[in-house]
């Protein structure tokens, strides 16, 4: 019903921002469909919708905000949108690259860089020389990324320290799978926001979403907007967080 619908802005706890949040950036192509657009048009509406929370996330005092935009099978989809999603990767890196430092962001990828243009790997490259001069907000873009690949590229590493002989198998704890992970020594996500109406993790941070509280919405990603993030972290605030506990 939208007549009557309170449209005031929340009033968030200042003390109980989330410091990193997590997003699966779903439903570019159903917003697409929608409207008679071509899917790319889609990718490119999330990409503008990804820049305004990504302001509004620093503005609110996030420390970390991390992006699904590209996952390891997302290799299978038509080669026109991988092309386009990859576009709107640079035009976003060149962007960001004129503007890090004016909006104090930091950038960092989680995923296998390495199928990468040479230009994207370049620009990357970029983004991490600006960022070891910023202080503010992390935005990490899972690149390449899946959950499986990464926990099992952890277990190959783990493993070849151990025929190494510098660890012994006793020896490997929670800590130690963590810090050979992309997100190592990054706080794990304490809000995971899944708009686009599906209600599954789709191989996203399965070690670092242990313990998130989760927000699933039916709003698709491009319309995103800054009140529908205020109420996601207002959902979140009213969460208590046990850990296991009681
Ligand atoms: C999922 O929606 C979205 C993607 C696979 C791509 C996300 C990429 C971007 C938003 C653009 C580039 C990113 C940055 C960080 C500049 P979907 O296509 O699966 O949507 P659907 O479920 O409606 O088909």
């Amino acid at each position: 019903m939208v007549f009557g619908r309170k449209r005031e802005k929340l009033r968030l706890d200042p003390e109980n921002i989330p410091a990193h949040i997590a997003v699966i950036m779903d439903g570019n192509g159903r917003w697409a469909q929608k409207r008679g657009l071509p899917r790319t048009a889609g990718h490119s509406a999330g990409s503008e919708a990804f820049q305004r929370a990504a302001e509004h996330l620093s503005d609110l005092g996030v420390n970390y905000f991390t992006v699904y935009a590209f996952s390891t099978e997302n290799w299978k989809r038509p080669q026109e949108e991988v092309g386009a999603i990859m576009g709107l990767l640079d035009r976003y890196l060149h962007k960001a690259i004129r503007e890090m430092a004016q909006k104090n962001i930091r950038l960092r990828f989680f995923g296998d860089l390495s199928p990468l243009s040479d230009s994207l790997k370049t620009l990357i490259a970029e983004t991490d020389s600006i960022s070891a001069c910023t202080s503010g907000m992390q935005v990490n873009v899972c690149l390449n990324y899946g959950g499986r690949d990464e926990l099992t590229r952890a277990a190959r590493q783990l493993a070849q320290e151990c025929v190494r002989g510098s660890l012994r198998p006793e020896d490997i704890s929670e800590d130690l799978v963590s810090a050979r992970l992309y997100s190592a020594g990054i706080p794990d996500p304490d809000l995971m926001i899944r708009p686009g109406g599906e209600l599954r993790l789709s191989n996203f941070l399965l070690w670092q979403n242990a313990y998130s509280e989760f927000y699933f919405t039916d709003t698709l990603w491009p319309d995103m907007n800054e009140a529908e993030l205020d109420r996601a972290i207002a959902v979140y605030q009213r969460r208590k967080r046990r850990y296991g506990g009681i």
